[in-house]
Parts: C-alpha cells; sequence; structure tokens
C-alpha cells in the first residue's frame, strides 16, 4: 500500500474503476440482448457459426448483465457507501484493487469461454470450475474488503444499508460455493457433486437466491442510501427498514421451489415454495413503501429531477415485479406461466425496471461525486435517457405479457377428441409480432446508454485529478 495515501480520503479509484465499467458492460450486455431478441425475430443473425447462435450468446448476455453489469454496479456503489456511512477508507487499496481487476478477469473469461461452448449448463451458474474458482476467490475478498472497512468505522452505529449490501456478500458467497461443488474430469469440464432432483433443487436454491440476494439485496442496499441522498430526506422509517431487513432474508431463501412446480420435486417443497414466495410480497412491499415514502415532502423535486425519477420509478418497477413473482408462484398460474415468455417479461421488469433504473440512478448521483463534480455533464440527457428506459422497459414487458399469456393458452387449447388445438409452430407464429416489439423496446432502452456513456464520458473529461483527489478527502462525522 502507498504511504503517500492521507488516511484522512476515501478510496475513490476504485469505486470510479467499478463505475465506468459498469457503463461499459452495461452498453456491451444489453447490446447482446438486442441481438439476441433479434435472433428470434430473424433467425438468420445465428450467422450458421456454433459460436453466435443464441443458445451460446443467450447465457453470455445473462452473465454480461448480471455479473458484468450489475455486479460491478454493486461493487462500486457498496465500495462507496461503506466508505461514506463508516467515515473511513477501505481498508485496503491493494485488495480492493485485486476485487476490481479479478472481477473484469471472471468476466474476460466468460466472454471467451461461453460461446465457445464451456458450460456446466447450470443457468445462471455456467462457468467453469476454473472460473468459478476465481470467481469465489474475488467473492471471499470482497467480503474481507467491506467488513474489514466496517470494523474500523468511526460511526456508532452501521447504517441500514451496509446491511443489505453485507447480507447479499455473504449469502452470494454460500449459494455460489454450494451450488458449484462439481467433480472435474478436465481442466474445463466438471460434473455437479449432485444428483437428480437433489441437484435442482440447490441449482434453483442458487437460481432464486441469486435473484433474491444479488439482483435484489444489494440493489435494496443501494436504495437505501441512493435515495434518501437524491431525495435529501431521510429515510421513512429506520424501523421499518429493520423489520424490511431480517423479513427480507428469512423468506427468500425459502422461495426456490417455486421454480420447480410440477416436477420431480416432493410435493411438499413445492407448496413451502410456494407459500414463502406469497409471504415474500410483505417484506418486499415494505421496502418499496419506505423508499417511496422517503420522498414525502419531496415530491415536487421529480419535476425538476431526473436522478430522482430514475431512483422512484425503479421501486415502482420493484413493486410491480414483486406483486407478480408472487402470483407467478402460486402453482395454477404457474401451470400456465412456466416456460413462456411471461417469465421473460417478469425477470426484465425486475431487470430494466429495478436493476438496471436503479443503477443508472446511483450512477448520475455518484459519477460526479467521486469525480470532484458538482452534477453530471448534462441534465437533459440524463432525463432523455430517464425516457428512454422507461418506454423500452414498459414496450419489453407488455410485449412479453402478450406472448407468454398467448403461448400458454394456445399450448393447453386442447380438441374435444383430446388433440391438441395448435401446433408449437403456430404458438411460434403468434409471438413474432411481440417478439419485434421486444426487440424494439430494447433496442430503445440500450440506446439509452449510449447517452449515459457520452455525459459519463463530457463529466470524467471535465474533471481534473486535483479535483477529484479533493472531492476524496473524509468530511466531519455525521455529514455523509
Ligand atoms: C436492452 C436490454 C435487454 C434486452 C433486449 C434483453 C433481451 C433478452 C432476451 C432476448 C433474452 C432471452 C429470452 C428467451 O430466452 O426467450 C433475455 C434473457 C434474460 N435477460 Fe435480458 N435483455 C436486456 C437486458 C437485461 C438486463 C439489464 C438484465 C439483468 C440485469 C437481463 C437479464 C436477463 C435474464 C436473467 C434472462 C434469462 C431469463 C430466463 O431464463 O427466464 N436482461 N434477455
Ligand atoms: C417477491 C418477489 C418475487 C417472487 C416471489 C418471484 C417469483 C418468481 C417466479 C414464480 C418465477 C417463475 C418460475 C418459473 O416458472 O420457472 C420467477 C422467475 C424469475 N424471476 Fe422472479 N420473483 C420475485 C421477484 C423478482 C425480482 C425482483 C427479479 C429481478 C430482479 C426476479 C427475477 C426473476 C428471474 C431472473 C426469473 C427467471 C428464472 C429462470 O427461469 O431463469 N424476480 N420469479
Amino acid at each position: 500500500m502507498s504511504t503517500a495515501i492521507s488516511p484522512t480520503a476515501y478510496n475513490y479509484k476504485v469505486v470510479r474503476q467499478f463505475a465506468i465499467m459498469t457503463v461499459v458492460w452495461g452498453i456491451l450486455g444489453m447490446g447482446l440482448g438486442v441481438f439476441i431478441a433479434s435472433q428470434l425475430v430473424w433467425p438468420e443473425l445465428n450467422l450458421g457459426l456454433e459460436w453466435t447462435t443464441f443458445g451460446r450468446l443467450r447465457p453470455l448476455h445473462t452473465n454480461l448483465v448480471i455479473f458484468a453489469f450489475g455486479g460491478c454496479a454493486l461493487f462500486g456503489t457498496s465500495y462507496y457507501v461503506v466508505q461514506r456511512t463508516c467515515q473511513t477508507r477501505l481498508i485496503s487499496d491493494t485488495l480492493a484493487s485485486f476485487t476490481f481487476w479479478g472481477w473484469q478477469a471472471v468476466i474476460v473469461g466468460a466472454i471467451i469461454t461461453l460461446p465457445l461452448g464451456y458450460t456446466t449448463s447450470k443457468e445462471y451458474a455456467e462457468l467453469e470450475l476454473p472460473l468459478a474458482i476465481l470467481l469465489a476467490i474475488v467473492w471471499v475478498t470482497y467480503g474481507i474488503v467491506f467488513f474489514g472497512t466496517i470494523t474500523k468505522r468511526k460511526t456508532k452505529h452501521i447504517y441500514v444499508g451496509n446491511w443489505f449490501y453485507g447480507a447479499f456478500i455473504v449469502v452470494t458467497a454460500m449459494l455460489h460455493i454450494v451450488n458449484h461443488a462439481s467433480l472435474p474430469v478436465s481442466f474445463f469440464k466438471s460434473y455437479s457433486a449432485y444428483a437428480g432432483a437433489t441437484d435442482a433443487m440447490i441449482q434453483w436454491w442458487y437460481g432464486h437466491n441469486a435473484v433474491g440476494f444479488f439482483l435484489t439485496t444489494g440493489f435494496l442496499g443501494m436504495m437505501y442510501y441512493f435515495v434518501p441522498k437524491q431525495a435529501e430526506r431521510p429515510i421513512y422509517s429506520y424501523r421499518l427498514s429493520i423489520v424490511h431487513f431480517w423479513a427480507l432474508i428469512t423468506l427468500y431463501i425459502w422461495a426456490g421451489p417455486h421454480h420447480l412446480h410440477y416436477t420431480a420435486l416432493p410435493d411438499w417443497a413445492q407448496s413451502l415454495g410456494m407459500a414463502m414466495s406469497i409471504i415474500l410480497l410483505a417484506p418486499s412491499w415494505g421496502g418499496m413503501i419506505n423508499g417511496m415514502m422517503t420522498l414525502s415532502g419531496a415530491w415536487h423535486k421529480l419535476r425538476t429531477d431526473p436522478i430522482l425519477r430514475f431512483l422512484v420509478v425503479s421501486l415502482a418497477f420493484y413493486g410491480m415485479s414483486t406483486f407478480e413473482g408472487p402470483m407467478m408462484a402460486i402453482k395454477t398460474v404457474n401451470a400456465l406461466s412456466h416456460y413462456t415468455d411471461w417469465t421473460i417479461g417478469h425477470v426484465h421488469a425486475g431487470a430494466l425496471g429495478w436493476v438496471a433504473m436503479i443503477s443508472i440512478g446511483a450512477m448520475y448521483h455518484m459519477i460526479p461525486k467521486v469525480y470532484g463534480q458538482k452534477q453530471m455533464y448534462s441534465t437533459g440527457l440524463i432525463n432523455v435517457h430517464f425516457w428512454l428506459a422507461t418506454i423500452g422497459t414498459v414496450l419489453y414487458i407488455a410485449s412479453m405479457w402478450v406472448n407468454g399469456i398467448t403461448q400458454g393458452l394456445m399450448w393447453r387449447a386442447i380438441n374435444d377428441d383430446g388433440t391438441l388445438t395448435y401446433s408449437f409452430v403456430e404458438a411460434l407464429q403468434a409471438s413474432h409480432p411481440g417478439f419485434i416489439v421486444r426487440a424494439l423496446g430494447g433496442a430503445i432502452f440500450a440506446s439509452g446508454m449510449l447517452f449515459m456513456a457520452y455525459n459519463v464520458f463530457r463529466t470524467v473529461r471535465a474533471s481534473n485529478p486535483a479535483e477529484a483527489e479533493a472531492a476524496s478527502k473524509i468530511a466531519v462525522v455525521g455529514a455523509h
């Protein structure tokens, strides 16, 4: 560690690195989303090459948007929030820097191996053992940096945002390590240590909690810091935030079996997953309401502040997707929705509406701060981005609802003699217009990211190292 670094300054370098990569991976991951969405409209875009088929690029899309875009947003904001709310510098610049470079290495590894066809075939856990081990090492280091920083905090209490970030870090490590237990047969091929229904259960315990703790709890940490900050109001209810935290983490972990309704999984496990998912509505909405109500007395700010709009609309989509999820977890509803585009619509209501929009809002708040600027280069461009993101999300999810329900109903329609009314291809043909609207909505959303890149570029260019250094000075206690 360099002795030239003042202990009275925050480590903003690593925050800046993760923030920039959030934008870069966002563009690439969403651009790839638009490409695979287009493949479903024009299959010729598979290009006749095995590396560019939908089947190989789809997991690359999910890895890039979840782990690269979402992951960098979570690393960057958590390092920023933990330092500011604990009024102290990260415990180690070297370890923090290792997490940055290690994480980028995992992503580059995914970009190379997934199109080549190296995959465990477990959804969201596709990376083969060498990369999975690197990921685990980076993650444990992340935990050391984060919790180490909390232990040397200058403030008395641990701000609630850090509780959410902390749970996300601990549970992600647990899920990743347990689900990746496997027997290697060669350097890049291994087989799961579990078999049959147990393997499926562990995979969806992982998969669902990847949603619950990676795509939800971490971003709630973000919400608890950036919403009050941007609204310049204290969080609506600190007590509710504590209830929200404990209820959410206690319930989420049981809900995984809703991904395995009507499978070989024991029936009681499916029903338990369903019940826990329905109860999960309560803490999810508790959190959403806590975030929304923070704007009490500050609603007028929405008229002029597009960053706040990003944050508030993300909460609205969070509320919507956490209402839809428990409904889809009901077995009879799931009998219609499973395997259809309804699931894809639900995913992107959460992914675009909640995860991406809260991250974008947080970045617009944080980037000028860590570059020593008062605000982003252009508020007008943030506003343009906001509308592109909102319209894109609505087009995406509405088209997938129409497609999903159409598919579900067509698949189950039967004639009087018991034969199927529609062939699979007929349902696919009926889905084609929805695929076009989804690709269009996705393209609109992704184009907003280009406006963001330009805005960030101009903001960074306006900054000089002395300003950035001055911005990282630790302010007096209570000023976070
Ligand atoms: C411009 C934006 C995006 C577009 C056009 C897009 C498009 C797509 C498409 C076409 C699929 C495959 C659907 C299928 O198999 O039928 C997909 C899957 C998926 N995408 Fe996106 N996506 C976008 C952004 C995102 C973001 C930001 C996230 C997460 C933060 C995300 C997470 C996922 C996930 C988790 C799946 C797998 C869903 C499942 O298996 O049920 N996407 N996306
Ligand atoms: C109370 C909250 C939620 C519940 C109870 C819930 C429930 C569900 C259910 C029942 C499914 C369909 C499973 C299937 O038929 O295969 C599903 C799929 C999914 N949900 Fe949610 N959901 C919730 C919130 C969210 C949020 C906020 C996000 C994103 C940020 C999200 C992301 C996903 C993803 C990625 C899948 C697709 C998994 C796959 O098959 O690949 N969910 N969810």
